[in-house]
């Protein structure tokens, strides 16, 4: 039998499975539409198994990659700021990963002694259930709740406790969706959020080409890694035969879109097999997948998306660069 204590950590660390609010394709259908079509596109949340979470994990820690260090700098100026104007009851993190940056609030609260619910959001499991784990040390108090979904199945089902509530979308995770997707997704978050709720967003600032093309090209090539990855997934989950090895990495900086859009490009022509899809796909040599787009915003472009959902902006830091914002928004 497990003691009060074990079963304490057990519950805390293992996840709450969201259910879909509407019907999304699962991996075969998602892959079948996207990849055997042209323009051939993957979804960029298929790059996050645990190897992928932890490739993206060190892309962070790259001296290219500034976003993570720059929004990390924000949190940490202005977390104490954030905290007390908003008292939530609940932080609920969309796209969590590692909650990395995430400690900068909770120790935000622990500074003024303001104990909370975490509730973070993510595909990831072990993700996850890893840094549940680790908080559950770190942070004592902290009450978890980790919950297993995909926010593209919709929001409506999340868990809401009383009391107020601190919305998270930190990383500029909004960068991953086109600028129609993400204009809904705030909007439904909007909806989904009650009068008194909190939205602290962070988003990465359109800027000069050649820092945004240096954080997607790290000298270390781990965010190559990061891309290539996400044909392993494909091999393990569809039962296919990518060989990585006859795939490269491309990210470049689209100026007129004002976004990165990651690629893999196909080094010779080749076949590859799709068991589960009972299917080959012949790629022509140089020929492409589009595996992220990373829109950039402006200061404008943010305020503007947040309005047109109807949020009130109470604050929008920026650091000295205006490289990263960070923007609290309320219902
Ligand atoms: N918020 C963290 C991690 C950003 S990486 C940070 O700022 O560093 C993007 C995260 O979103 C990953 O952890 C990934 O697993 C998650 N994610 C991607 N697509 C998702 C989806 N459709 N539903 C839920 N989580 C998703
Ligand atoms: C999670 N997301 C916001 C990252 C980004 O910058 O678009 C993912 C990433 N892709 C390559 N490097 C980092």
């Amino acid at each position: 039998m497990q003691s009060l204590s074990e079963y304490a950590e057990y519950s805390e660390t293992s996840c709450i499975n969201v259910m879909p609010t509407r019907l999304i394709p699962d991996m075969l259908d998602d892959v079948r539409e996207s990849l055997l079509n042209r323009p051939r596109t993957l979804s960029p949340k298929y790059f996050y198994d645990e190897r992928g979470s932890e490739l993206f994990d060190q892309i962070c820690s790259t001296p290219e990659y500034y976003p993570t260090r720059t929004e990390n700098t924000l949190l940490s100026q202005y977390a104490v700021d954030i905290i007390k104007k908003t008292k939530p009851e609940q932080i609920l993190e969309l796209g969590s990963g590692y909650s990395v940056k995430t400690r900068r609030l909770f120790d935000a609260c622990q500074h003024i002694s303001h104990n909370c619910t975490y509730a973070p959001f993510d595909v990831c499991e072990e993700a996850l259930v890893e840094s549940a784990k680790k908080l559950s040390k770190e942070y004592q108090w902290l009450n978890l709740k980790p919950l297993l979904g995909d926010y593209n199945a919709g929001l409506g089902n999340l868990p809401v406790a009383n009391g107020s509530h601190l919305y998270l979308f930190l990383g500029s995770t909004i960068g991953n969706f086109e600028l129609h997707e993400a204009n809904d997704f705030i909007e439904e978050l909007y909806k989904v959020m009650r009068k008194g709720d909190n939205l602290l967003i962070g988003v990465d600032r359109v800027k000069e080409s050649e820092v945004l093309h240096a954080a997607y090209n790290d000298a270390q090539g781990i965010t190559a890694e990061f891309n290539l990855n996400v044909l392993r997934v494909l091999n393990r989950e569809l039962n296919a035969n990518f060989n990585i090895e006859e795939f490269s990495h491309s990210a470049t900086f689209n100026t007129h879109k004002e976004r990165i859009e990651m690629r893999l490009v196909s080094k010779s022509d080749q076949e590859v097999i799709i068991n589960d899809l009972d299917r080959s796909i012949r790629f022509n040599q140089d020929e492409e997948i589009l595996t992220e787009i990373s829109q950039k915003y402006t200061y404008k472009g943010i305020e503007e998306m947040l309005s047109a959902a109807n949020f009130s902006i109470t604050e929008h830091f920026e650091d000295e660069n205006a490289y990263f914002s960070l923007v609290l928004a309320s219902k």
